[in-house]
């Protein structure tokens, strides 16, 4: 029998009851999906799975995301089976990365709160990852619930932002760091995508602030305008009551909505290997209508 504990005072939980290594029954698919419109995070311990049982654990949830256009590593650089996201600091020999890997610099992007995939017009609707290995200390996963943003914003904020769109592209966020030194071909796969500022969650109706570290401006707004008003948003967003951190053991599955939620990583000892594996959820919808192409 799955139940599910609150462990934040504003949303997160962690679930008991579960067996990842075990094929789901419909019931029990049900109620991690309700878990999840409710707590947008959950974890579960001691999950001991493989790459083949996070796959179909997440085919649960519908359909995984092709992970092309999201990172900068090569096909012929990759460490994982197709299907799974490697958000590990390992190379292909499973060897921590080196200091000026490019690989390893952009993924510190990390590091910036954001939503995943939120660079795709059809932005991911879960993510799931899996510690098979972690580095401590540091390397917390940190969770912002963009529902608790959205409902206390004032009245006027909230008028203001009802009907805005956003343009999202990993050029926004890798540049924010000063990453930007990318090929024509890369420059291509980072086209921006159109973003609404609001989502309303398809099964609850509740409203949420959708923000990412890849919103780079506001349709219609000047650019500093709307990079001022972002990190006002983001910082009201993250401020510390609307944060869950992760602490990382081994073997934690973490589960996160992303159409109502941010996350980001900390630092942590990146000699160690912290071996991090993700499926990703697709989206069903896409949040704008998308700008024509140039
Ligand atoms: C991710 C991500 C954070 C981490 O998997 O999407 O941002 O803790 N990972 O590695
Ligand atoms: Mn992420």
């Amino acid at each position: 029998m799955i139940s599910i504990r609150q462990i934040h005072p504003v949303f997160a939980g962690e679930v008991s009851g579960a067996d990842l290594t075990k094929p789901f029954g419909a019931a029990e698919v049900a109620a991690i999906e309700a878990g999840m419109d409710r707590c947008a995070v959950l974890v579960f311990r001691d999950q001991r799975i493989t790459d083949d049982q996070q796959m179909a654990f997440t085919q649960n949830f519908g359909a995984i995301e092709n992970a092309k256009g999201g990172n900068i590593t090569k096909d012929d650089q990759y460490r994982l089976k197709q299907g799974m996201v490697d958000v590990s600091n390992l190379d292909k020999e499973g060897k921590p990365f080196e200091r000026d890997d490019r690989r390893r610099i952009f993924n510190l992007g990390n590091r910036l709160w954001h939503s995943d995939s939120s660079f795709r017009a059809i932005p991911a609707k879960y993510s799931i990852l899996s510690a098979r290995s972690v580095a401590s200390p540091g390397g917390n996963t940190e969770f912002a619930d963009m529902r608790a943003a959205y409902d206390t914003l004032d009245d006027g904020t909230r008028a203001t932002i009802e009907d805005l769109v956003c343009e999202h592209s990993l050029m926004y966020s890798r540049g924010s760091m000063g990453f930007t030194e990318l090929t024509d071909a890369e420059r291509a796969m980072m086209k921006p995508v159109r973003q609404r500022l609001v989502r309303t969650h398809p099964v609850t109706g509740r409203k949420s602030l959708y923000l990412s570290s890849h919103a780079g401006n506001i349709v219609g707004w000047l650019v500093p305008e709307s990079r001022d008003f972002l990190r006002d948003l983001n910082e009201h967003a993250t401020q510390r009551e609307l944060v869950y951190t992760h602490r990382w053991r081994q073997f934690d599955l973490v589960i996160w909505d992303n159409r109502q939620t941010m996350h980001r990583v900390r630092r942590f000892d990146e000699t160690q290997p912290r071996d991090m594996r993700r499926t990703t959820v697709a989206g069903e919808a896409m949040t704008a209508a998308q700008a024509e192409a140039a």
